[in-house]
């Protein structure tokens, strides 16, 4: 599974980089407005120089021919950068357009698993399924994350499901026993990842154990 953490913060995209498993990175605007970003292609290019991965970028526009003009000048800004376009009809074809132009994507506000069948035949690189926004209203977000991959399967589709929207640890153990190709996770959830308790008193009784080792030897 692929690690991509879920932010525009340069600080916390350097913090995950430098844990050596970050694989990739995924923005939208609500991120960009919490880092008051001021010129968004500069700090996209940022972006793509800090991290060795797919970096996601999000267009505003919602027809298609605004669309294809922002994606592509989103898609000149480095060559790790991938077009986000949101789950509308619009988006849909301009997501046709750009595979048909070599133009990679990441298609975005996802909520079922039919949406996700039409992004993957219009070529979609990515499918983003937000399950922490569906269990926010009483839906199950994992049993989306399942619906897709058994259809993508079926199937052959070569889309890769980016589970988006995680809230938690056990959202990224679910998604990855199901067999998500992507987890995207705030920094917070991706450090999470690797607490446990047991391993913190486990680690402070080996070091005071060799500590008194060493003075019974003096
Ligand atoms: O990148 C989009 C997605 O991960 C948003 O998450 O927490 O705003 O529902 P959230």
């Amino acid at each position: 599974m692929k690690f991509f953490i879920d932010s525009a913060d340069l600080n916390e995209i350097k913090e995950a980089e430098a844990m050596g498993v970050l694989d990739g990175v995924t923005t939208n605007p609500s991120l960009c407005m919490k880092v008051g970003v001021t010129d968004f292609d500069k700090h996209i290019k940022e972006i793509c120089s800090i991290v060795d991965g797919d970096v996601s970028a999000e267009v505003v526009s919602t027809k298609y021919e605004e669309i294809l003009e922002e994606g592509r000048r989103i898609a000149a800004l480095a060559d790790n950068v991938v077009v986000k376009v949101p789950l509308i009809k619009d988006g849909i074809k301009a997501i046709k357009t750009f595979t048909e132009e070599g133009i990679r994507t990441n298609c975005t506000l996802c909520f079922s698993p039919t949406q996700a069948l039409i992004a993957a035949k219009a070529g979609a690189t990515y499918i983003s399924p937000f399950l922490g926004r569906l269990d926010d209203v009483s839906h199950d977000g994992m049993q989306l994350i399942e619906d897709i991959v058994t259809i993508y399967t079926n199937y052959g589709l070569q889309t890769e499901v980016l589970a988006a929207s995680i809230r938690h640890p056990m959202h990224v153990v679910e998604a990855a026993r199901i067999g998500a190709d992507v987890c995207t996770m705030p920094l917070s959830v991706m450090e999470g990842l690797l607490k446990h308790p047991l391993t913190d008193n486990g680690l402070k009784r080996f070091l005071e154990d060799w500590d008194k080792l060493q003075r019974s030897l003096k």
